[in-house]
């Protein structure tokens, strides 16, 4: 499965990029509010901190305008993916970017169907929304296995990026579903190489070797 990082700021991508298992990144409207920054100027950094693909979101809502926006987008790195919303003007938006070559990824899907006309209007990605689910009481996880029959039933090339994820176990159930990406809070980027008995187990093993008795010629 494939590893982006969900957010705007760049100490959190560079940081996460360091790993060395960092494909992409994703943002949306939200997280560049947070950071208070241009966001022409912060999309150019992030693409040159990390080759993969960066998706940067159209605020426009109507179709034509939504291409205005995404053109000027592209314009400033060839790694940048234009985000647009799961509705009919992002699905004409989507139809006429694919045409032209140009990535998306659409946002904000809920439901199986959006994932299915997206697919079919070209998108690179489709970003389901689990945790987003979750919180009303439905089951994001089913989306994601919707999705993914639905994909390999009919040979649909959509990447299923999955997003709003809000814990660990959200990660491990992505992976065994076929979720081809999922786009992660640095916050838990970190727990993913965390567990407590690596620590404990680490901290015996340091306390065993330094009590241990050296022959004088040993360095450690
Ligand atoms: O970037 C889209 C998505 O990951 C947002 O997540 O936590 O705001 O529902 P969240």
């Amino acid at each position: 499965m494939q590893l982006y990082i969900d957010t705007a700021s760049i100490d959190e991508i560079r940081e996460a990029a360091s790993m060395g298992v960092l494909d992409g990144v994703t943002t949306n409207p939200s997280l560049v509010a947070k950071e208070g920054v241009d966001f022409h100027e912060r999309l150019g950094e992030i693409c040159q901190a990390v080759p993969g693909p960066v998706s940067a979101e159209v605020i426009a809502t109507e179709h034509e305008a939504m291409l205005e926006e995404a053109m000027a987008l592209t314009e400033i790195a060839d790694n940048i993916v234009i985000k647009l919303p799961s509705t009919v003007d992002g699905l004409r938006a989507c139809r006429a970017l694919s045409d032209k070559g140009i990535r998306t990824n659409l946002t904000l899907c809920f439901q199986p169907l959006q994932a299915m006309l997206v697919a079919k209007a070209g998108a690179f990605l489709v970003s389901p929304f689990l945790g987003r689910l979750d919180d009303l009481g439905q089951d994001g996880m089913e989306l994601i296995q919707q999705i993914r029959t639905i994909y390999d039933n009919y040979g649909y090339e959509t990447k299923i990026l999955a997003a709003s994820i809000r814990h660990p176990l959200h990660l491990v159930q992505c992976a065994m579903l076929g979720a081809d990406v999922a786009t992660v809070p640095f916050k838990i980027i970190k727990q993913m190489m965390h567990h407590p008995l690596t620590d404990s187990g680490l901290e015996k093993f340091l306390a065993d070797w330094a009590a241990m008795k050296k022959p004088s010629n040993q360095l450690v």
